[in-house]
Parts: structure tokens; C-alpha cells; sequence
């Protein structure tokens, strides 16, 4: 296992984190279409996005992006009807897809509602079809995602086979804490991404930050999120996220 040093962008606060990774976001699409005449986005799950998919739709950003280019897929997803209140594609239609009326041709959704391995094989086969190939590899340009307490990252677990899932691009994975199904893409599909940036926010994030950016423990586990090696990983944090980095690691940024 190569050994990824993430670059960290440190925010003043979570409004900056959100400008500053809409910023980012705006430029990196723009390159992609540019380079490729696509952008192919996978957006993260959970709640701290919300307010990002929110300012990107907010009229001075939206006009920014150029959305006939862009495609949509998902990080993750619970095996739930899009209907329901759990539904990652819910979050993000209802906060940027609709309000930009990103056609639906151009949203690839995990469809949490059928047979969950029924499910990863049919998104397997849609990234396939969809996404650019580079060096063979189905790749995205760019991946959104956050973090949990636990480590966890898209809905890679800890101690779940789905770690180790290395011939489909996206998995089924039961999470006994949860008592739940969800997919998600593996680390094959994240790792060959262009670019991943993990996006956190607030002081509640701040020991599994400090844990998953700090010295790899001999003998324990390596934690979900530290197991990404996409070519270029991007942390950005908020400085309640940031606040219980190492000083070494609070002035790396990229
Ligand atoms: C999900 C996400 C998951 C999420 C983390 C952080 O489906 O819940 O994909 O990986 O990013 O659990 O969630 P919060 O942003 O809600 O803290």
C-alpha cells in the first residue's frame, strides 16, 4: 500500500468551507468539461453537504457551472426508496438537482429500493457505461465525501468486507451497527477518481480527523477513510474539524 499524503485546506469557519470548496468545485468542473467536454461528480452523503449542495444552487453559483456537462452519481446510498427521509439522492435532488433542474438523464442513482446486490451490480454496470475511461478504469473526475465518528467514508465500515471489494467499481455492505444495508462505491471506484476531497465540518469531527490524519497505529486497523489512495486526496476541514490536528499538519495545505 502506497503511502497518500493528503493535502488539507484549513477554513476560518463552516461558511468558509463551503465558499472555498464551491470554489474549487466550480474550477474543477470547468476544467473537466474543458479537458474532456464532461464533468463526471459523485456527491457525498449524510447531512454536511446539504449546505453546499445549497450555495451551489444559490442563483450566483449555479450560473457558474455549466450543468448540460455535468453528470451526478453518488458516493453512497441506503437501501431505501428515494421517497424516504434516509435517501442520500433525496438530500441532493431536493438541495441542488431540482432547484438547478439537472436533467434526469444526466443523475445516476443507486436505487436503494431494489435487491441491494441487484442493486451494486446494476451501479456497476452504470459507471461502466457512463464514465470516461482513463488507462482502462472507469473513472470520475471528482468525488465528494464525508467522514463518520467511526471512520467510516461513503459507506466503507470498519471491519466490513466491502474494504477489500477490489473487482466491482460498487458493493452491497450490511452494517450490523446499523442494522442496515447501504451501497456504496468501493475503493477501486474511489481510488482511480482524479480527485477525492473529504469534506468536514465541525468540532464533533475533530478526534476521527486528528485520528485519520495523524501517524498510522502499528497493529491497529487502518480506519476506512485512511484507505483512500486516489492520486489527489483533498481534506477540507472547518477549524472546529481542524481543531485537534497535530500544529505539524494544521499548516499543510496544498
Ligand atoms: C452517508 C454518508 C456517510 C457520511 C458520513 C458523515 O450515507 O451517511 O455517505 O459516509 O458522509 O457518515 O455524515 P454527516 O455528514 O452526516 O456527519
Amino acid at each position: 500500500m502506497t503511502t497518500i499524503t493528503p493535502q488539507i485546506f484549513i477554513a476560518e469557519d463552516a461558511e468558509e468551507l463551503f465558499e472555498s470548496t464551491a470554489e474549487h468545485l466550480v474550477q474543477r468542473i470547468a476544467e473537466a468539461i474543458a479537458a474532456r467536454g464532461s464533468c463526471h461528480l459523485a456527491l457525498a452523503g449524510g447531512n454536511t453537504p446539504r449546505d453546499l449542495y445549497e450555495l451551489l444552487a444559490t442563483p450566483g453559483w449555479r450560473a457558474r457551472i455549466d450543468w448540460g456537462k455535468l453528470h451526478i452519481y453518488f458516493s453512497d446510498e441506503r437501501c431505501v426508496p428515494p421517497s424516504s427521509p434516509d435517501s442520500n439522492y433525496r438530500m441532493a435532488a431536493t438541495a441542488l438537482l431540482d432547484p438547478v433542474a439537472l436533467p434526469h438523464a444526466q443523475r445516476h442513482r443507486m436505487r436503494g429500493e431494489i435487491n441491494p446486490h441487484q442493486a451494486a451490480i446494476e451501479y456497476h454496470q452504470i459507471l461502466h457505461e457512463h464514465l470516461p475511461k482513463e488507462g482502462g478504469r472507469p473513472t470520475l473526475d471528482l468525488v465528494l465525501l464525508g467522514v463518520g465518528p467511526d471512520g467510516h467514508t461513503a459507506s466503507l465500515f470498519p471491519d466490513t468486507a466491502i474494504l477489500f471489494e477490489r473487482e466491482s467499481l460498487t458493493a452491497e455492505v450490511y452494517v450490523e451497527r446499523l442494522d442496515t444495508w447501504r451501497l456504496s462505491l468501493t475503493l477501486t471506484a474511489l481510488d482511480a477518481a482524479r480527485e477525492v476531497i473529504v469534506l468536514v465540518s465541525g468540532e464533533g469531527k475533530a478526534a476521527i480527523v486528528a485520528q485519520s490524519l495523524g501517524a498510522p497505529q502499528p497493529g491497529v486497523s487502518p480506519l476506512p477513510v485512511t484507505r483512500l489512495q486516489a492520486c489527489n486526496l483533498r481534506w477540507h476541514l472547518d477549524a472546529d474539524a481542524a481543531s485537534a490536528l497535530p500544529e505539524a499538519l494544521r499548516g499543510v495545505a496544498g
